[in-house]
């Protein structure tokens, strides 16, 4: 597998000795006791549903606890690798997916054109920035929401929120808004299999370079994104050279896709919390990045005394009120020991703040030492309501903050490490702006979030092409 990534040269099972799996399991205590990351239970955790039943949430936790793990330790420590990779300027990070997953567009189409999309935009960028891209879908386990309110009301009528397919249902009656934890369950069974299809789809051939570029062409070849066709014909005489040349590697015709969501229910991210057989140490075996929200990154908070526990590289996102002090004490709890890879900054400021805002955090971060990865989510901060009343986000004012994120970066003499995004495969109308001009009429044509607005499959690959721009 990714043999040609410098970093990992001379990794691999020991000559002799059969591979170990490194399967992670259970925790069995011999007298009872909870396990070493349980600690997280005398924390105030925020952003938890209320389940009206709780023996049958713990008959769920127990049952998840004896189900397999859904990644495994190898590859969490290759993912570990791959960010401090970025974290070093030596790789450049993708990571994209929907705002909130759901149960029902879990299908094999719409995981296939997600994944088509992250392939095509990670082309673009590995010609962009010569460099390996680290790939991550926000994939295989998106499935719960943090809310700013516990309750909506519609026409004088109040019910609890919806907090994601995890927890609830999005439909508006009494009895689809009640917290069921069976529905942890089904999160573990949708990430499974969502999990298999990625595995058999980036192994299988269909994440062939060459078949990736071909999608590609069709793309600039459309009149409308005419002025990428001279970046996509350099990449197509780069294809061409290689094959002229007979050059044909594995590592041609496979991806490794990580998988990444929000750590946000912590009796789920506990249940499949395992021992790794070799090491002994705890792995998050839900996804292999989790991450940390804005609303729930306190440092004496439940959700960051969890993470701290575990060896899962961790993302935490960071909006326009963090201070540097703030980032220094997140060092301290969550990469004490300054292990690279092991903590990623995601970014979201807003493209009006971000060229004021961030400097002083990277100039903290780069004082204290410690490896970090910067990335940007260039969406949470730019959310806006259009006069028709839709939830969007404006394509210019996206990439404004994505090259703000660059700016910042030379400013200071600190590496910009990657991108964060929420998009799609689908044609939906859900962000305004990109080449083909959806504007705010336009946003009702396909506007089908649950959450927060998507870039469309188009917008996705133009915001590749505009990010490899910036990284030339
Ligand atoms: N394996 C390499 C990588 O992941 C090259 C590669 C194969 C690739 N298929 C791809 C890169 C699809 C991007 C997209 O970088
Ligand atoms: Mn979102």
């Amino acid at each position: 597998m990714s043999a040609h990534l410098p970093w990992r040269q001379g990794r691999g099972g020991s000559a002799g000795s059969l591979p170990d799996p490194r399967v992670p399991e259970a925790w069995e205590s011999p007298t009872g006791e909870t396990a070493p990351w349980d600690t997280w239970r005398t924390h105030r955790a925020l952003q938890q549903p209320t389940y009206p039943d709780p023996h049958a949430l713990s008959e769920v936790t127990a049952d998840l606890r004896r189900r397999p793990p859904l990644v495994f330790a190898g590859e969490v420590d290759d993912l570990r690798a791959d960010l401090g990779a970025a974290g070093r300027g030596e790789a450049f990070v993708l990571m994209g997916g929907d705002c909130a997953e759901t149960f029902a567009e879990s299908t094999a189409d719409h995981l296939r054109l997600k994944i088509q999309t992250l392939l095509q935009m990670a082309v673009v960028l590995t010609y962009g920035a010569s460099l390996p891209v680290v790939k991550i879908g926000r994939i295989a386990g998106q499935y719960a929401k943090p809310r700013s309110a516990d309750v909506e009301t519609r026409d004088g009528v109040t019910l609890p929120v919806y907090r994601g397919d995890a927890v609830n249902s999005f439909a508006f009656t009494k009895e689809s808004r009640i917290p069921d934890p069976h529905r942890l369950m089904e999160m573990y069974q949708h990430s499974a299999s969502s999990l298999n299809l990625i595995r058999a789809f980036t192994k299988g051939g269909y994440a062939d370079l060459r078949l990736v570029h071909h999608w590609n062409r069709g793309f600039t070849q459309n009149p409308a994104y005419s002025r990428y066709e001279s970046l996509a014909e350099e990449i197509h005489r780069a294809v061409k050279f290689m094959e002229a040349a007979g050059a044909d590697f594995d590592s041609l015709r496979e991806v490794d896709l990580y998988s990444a969501h929000e750590a946000l229910l912590l009796e789920y991210e506990s249940a499949m919390t395992r021992i790794d057989s070799r090491t002994g140490r705890p792995y998050d075996t839900s996804g292999h990045l989790l991450w940390i929200g804005e609303r729930t990154r306190q440092l004496d908070g439940a959700h960051v005394e969890l993470l701290s526990r575990v060896l899962n590289p961790i993302g935490v996102k960071l909006g326009p009120t963090t201070t540097p002090e703030d980032v220094i004490a997140l060092i301290d709890r969550l990469n004490p020991e300054g292990e690279p890879g092991r903590l990623t900054f995601i970014t979201r400021m807003g493209a009006s703040r971000i060229r004021q805002a961030l400097p002083r955090l990277l100039e903290a971060a780069k004082a204290d030492g410690r490896p970090v990865t910067w990335t940007t989510d260039p969406m949470h901060g730019n959310t806006i309501t259009s006069s028709t009343g839709y939830k969007t986000r404006d394509f210019a004012t996206i990439m404004d903050e994505v090259s703000g994120f660059f700016e910042a970066h030379a400013e200071v003499g600190t590496i910009p490490g990657g991108i964060h995004i929420e998009l799609t495969g689908d044609d939906v109308t859900e962000v305004m702006g990109g080449s083909e001009q959806i504007d705010e009429a336009g946003l009702e044509r396909r506007y089908e979030t649950l959450v927060d607005p998507r870039l469309n499959h188009q917008q996705s690959l133009e915001m590749a092409f505009q990010v490899a721009g910036l990284l030339r």
